[in-house]
């Protein structure tokens, strides 16, 4: 089993709070950017990142027509970036324009975990066991390099699809909180279901002590013999 990429989400305005996050972390080089950061501090700073070695997530979640879509992965291709993603609820034709070039590779998100009973019944939608695999097919049939998932959902996903990547968010471990996610599962038992991508935010950046709260994490999987991230 590789050791799973663990992306840390920078989610800060800015670009200099990123920097600061990132300094904190050295030499980790895997770092989430998302639609906060994007926005504050845009393209040239995802572009300066990748400049300096770092390997980056752009997780802006497209769901547009399929030429926008199509057009917006150009350029975030054009940056260098390793993974980016797109909503597969965007549907069949939006996901056609995924096609992979250079070296960015694309996940779907299925479902956010955010997302509860409640607020999935108000919407109209199926439940997520039914959705998810339903999806994350969709994605695959398209040729997409995996999905975005909750931990619950690894399972099914590897059995439908053995050779995804499974990104995977909404990770606590210790005596962390859910914060806004619907479940939360621990990152080791994440990685031990299938889980290729650990994406981890506030319990590290939000941290009382960020380095020693990362220096855990990493002293929690060797002690279970798996390095994570770089
Ligand atoms: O660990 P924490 O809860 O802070 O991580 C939140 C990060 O995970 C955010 O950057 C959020 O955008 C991302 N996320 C995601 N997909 C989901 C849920 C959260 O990429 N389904």
């Amino acid at each position: 089993m590789h050791s799973p990429n663990l992306w840390i989400a920078l989610d800060v305005p800015t670009q200099k709070e990123a920097e600061a996050l990132i300094d904190q972390f050295h030499p980790h080089r895997q770092f989430k950017v998302g639609l906060e950061l994007f926005a504050g501090m845009g393209p040239q700073g995802v572009r300066r990142f990748v400049d300096q070695g770092l390997q980056i997530f752009l997780d802006l979640k497209l769901h547009d027509i399929p030429t926008t879509v199509g057009r917006t992965l150009q350029q975030i291709q054009h940056l260098g970036v390793s993974l980016t993603t797109v909503h597969a609820s965007g549907g069949a034709s939006m996901l056609d324009e995924t096609v992979q070039i250079g070296d960015t590779a694309v996940v779907a998100v299925t479902v956010l975990t955010s997302l509860g009973t409640l607020e999935l019944d108000q919407l109209g939608w199926i439940s997520p066991g039914d959705l998810v695999p339903r999806l994350a097919r969709l994605a695959q049939a398209k040729g997409l390099s995996g999905v975005v998932a909750s931990a619950s959902e690894i399972d099914g996903i590897k059995r439908l699809w053995p050779r995804a990547r499974i990104v995977v968010p909404g990770l606590r471990w210790g005596s962390g909180g859910a914060d806004d996610h619907a479940s939360v599962m621990d990152p080791y038992q994440a990685y031990k279901l299938g889980a290729t991508d650990l994406v981890i935010g506030r319990s590290l950046t939000r941290a009382p002590d960020p380095r020693w709260a990362y220096e855990a994490l990493q002293s929690y999987f060797k002690e279970n013999s798996d390095a994570v991230g770089s």
